[in-house]
């Protein structure tokens, strides 16, 4: 019942004729019948992708977004920008943002909050470090940075939200987390979540992030509370994404 979901998280990288190599190769390659498809693409590429992508089925998104609707916050880009750009989607709390850029459960949990009130899809990323699965306090971890959103945005507000697990020692590391690791993440997530609502919780997509490739997607999306993926590297070469995406179970 919950439809599979796969995102590309672009990152900062790209060329303009990379990536109109890359969409070019997307909507040729990709079957998106009983799929969602979304690309996160840097900001000064929007505008080319959704050139690109317009009239499609594949939907693209940010990779950041400020709570604001504007005012004095230079480098920042706002969600009302984003819509102009037919942006559908934005990434909120990806673990680079809160281990490089010093984003907080609370700033994410405004993002997401912003992002909801505009109308625009928040993917919530969450995700443990690896000295924090050592020391076995993994679901603690997801559980705190869900429930700090969760508190902001409520049920409603998770309805209308993508969670995209990511644990960070499995981000462009080529470390994947084995299908069996990540389904236990991802059922002891939902479980957590349905203690407040299971209706909300049995809805959710639950995306995997980190080093999903074309040859490990299959068995990945195949547990039964992996919704999809959201992919990093491999979103930058044409035939591993559209080798993940085809490969999600319909
Ligand atoms: P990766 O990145 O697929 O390169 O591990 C995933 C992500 O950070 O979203």
């Amino acid at each position: 019942m919950r439809t599979p979901f796969i995102a590309a998280n672009w990152k900062m990288n790209g060329t303009r004729s990379e990536v109109a190599e890359l969409l070019a190769g997307f909507k040729a390659g990709i079957n998106t019948e009983g799929r969602q498809v979304a690309i996160f693409a840097p900001f000064v590429f929007l505008p080319a992708v959704q050139e690109a992508l317009q009239g499609s089925d594949i939907a693209w998104g940010a990779q950041n977004a400020h709570k604001e609707a504007s005012g004095a916050y230079t480098g920042e880009v706002s969600l009302g920008m984003l819509k102009e750009f037919g942006c559908q989607y934005v990434l909120a709390g990806h673990s680079e943002r809160r281990t490089l850029f010093g984003e907080t459960d609370y700033i994410v949990a405004d993002k997401v909050a912003a992002a909801l009130a505009a109308g625009v899809t928040p993917v919530l990323c969450i995700g443990e470090t690896l000295q924090e699965r050592e020391q076995g306090i993994t679901g603690e971890v997801c559980r705190r940075q869900l429930g700090t959103v969760l508190d902001v945005v409520g049920v409603e507000g998770f309805r209308k939200l993508v969670v995209a697990y990511e644990p960070v020692w499995a981000i462009g590391t080529g470390k994947t987390a084995t299908p069996e690791q990540a389904q236990e993440t991802h059922a002891e997530l939902r479980a957590f979540l349905a203690e407040t609502d299971a209706d909300m919780a049995a809805g959710l997509q639950i995306l995997y992030g980190g080093s999903m490739k074309a040859a490990n997607a299959a068995e990945l999306m195949a547990q039964s509370d992996i919704d999809g993926g959201l992919v990093g590297g491999a979103s930058l070469k044409v035939d591993e994404f559209t080798g993940i995406c085809n490969a999600a179970a319909r």
